[in-house]
């Protein structure tokens, strides 16, 4: 397995108590595998890709327990400056705004030649060659000149490829994406994931793909983890999920994407918020808001239930779930 986390806790120390924003989250992603995860805004998706990446921001964060072992080595073990020399060379990230993740005052091609010259040991010269060719590679036209422009003179689009290119440099074994594509219109939303799944596949990369876009996830995903309020409630092969969700948030979830098949017919919301994670109701997090809640659902906390096919969910009525 190429990262494989497992019960990993993050907390924030806040003046209204402590917050469990991470709670026992684990997952695993194989070499050439794409894992989609997916929840509600403050759900903990970007907080656990942070700690995987280590680059939790501490304090206010702290990493409370778990593991986090890529290719076999536990990360949250190792020397900051061995956790460096992974970063960027074998595991990279991409994130939702490439205009404040870039640096405003150099040049793109400094920034992408930068990786060579840091992790590679090239010369200038040699680096800015190879920026040029991994511009052409992201499709940014004319890149032997745009090489010398800076962050801001490019459209949110081709920004973005510039940052998948970094991302991809030096040709990492795991990608986290966190909502790449968000900040972009539908169109060009389209282009930039085409553009990663293509690339995912020919370097045979592991791919954390973060979003809320439930559209984007069923067209490049092979599973998923749904999260809510710090911990994974289902995770399953991305067609058994859509076929067949095996907990109530997961079936809220996918009821209220428009569907052209549904046309004229009103969508569904999920009723109520998601719930400060200072005070999380007890038994299952979710039962305020679950149509299918039970007493048991008020005082017992589900554990993450194994489900027939390489599934699990965190719900007591997982088969009634099932079984729709
Ligand atoms: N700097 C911080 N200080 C205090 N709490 C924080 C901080 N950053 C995150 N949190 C807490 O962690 C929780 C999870 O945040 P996270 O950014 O992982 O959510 P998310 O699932 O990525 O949401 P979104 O979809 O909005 O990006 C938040 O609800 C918040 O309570
Ligand atoms: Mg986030």
């Amino acid at each position: 397995m190429l990262l494989e986390v497992r019960d990993l806790r993050v907390e924030f120390r806040t003046r209204d108590g402590i917050a469990r924003a991470v709670d026992g989250v684990g997952y695993a992603v194989d070499a050439g595998e794409t894992l989609a995860v997916l929840g509600e805004s403050g759900s903990g998706k970007s907080v656990t890709a942070q700690a995987v990446m280590g680059i939790l921001d501490t304090p206010p964060g702290r990493i409370t327990g778990g593991r986090v072992l890529f290719q076999g080595r536990d990360l949250l073990t190792l020397k900051e400056r061995e956790r460096r020399r992974i970063r960027g060379a074998q595991m990279a990230m991409i994130f939702q705004d490439a205009l404040s993740a870039l640096n405003p005052v150099l040049t793109v091609g400094d920034q992408l030649g930068e990786m060579f010259v840091v992790h590679r040991g090239m010369s200038r010269k040699d680096a800015r060659a190879r920026a040029v060719e991994l511009m052409e590679r992201v499709r940014i036209p004319a890149a032997a000149q745009r090489v010398r422009d800076h962050p801001h003179q490019f459209s949110g689009g081709m920004r973005q490829r510039i940052m998948i290119a970094m991302a991809l440099a030096l040709r990492p074994a795991l990608v986290i994406a966190d909502e790449p594509t968000t900040a972009l219109d539908v169109t060009v939303q389209a282009q930039v994931m085409d553009l990663l799944a293509e690339l995912r596949r020919e370097y045979r990369m592991g791919l954390i793909l973060i979003t809320h876009d439930l559209g984007v996830v069923a067209d490049v995903a092979d599973r998923i983890a749904v999260m809510y309020a710090g911990r994974i409630v289902e995770s399953a092969p991305v067609r058994d999920l859509y076929r067949a969700p095996a907990h109530p948030y997961t079936r809220g979830l996918l009821d209220s994407v428009p569907r052209l098949d549904r046309k004229g017919r009103e969508l569904y919301a999920i009723k109520g918020m998601p719930p400060n994670l200072m005070r999380v109701p007890p038994g299952c997090s979710f039962h305020p808001r679950c149509p299918m809640a039970q007493d048991v659902c008020r005082t017992d906390e589900p554990p993450l239930y194994e489900v027939p096919g390489g599934r699990a969910s965190a719900c007591h009525f997982w088969r009634e779930c099932l079984r729709g």
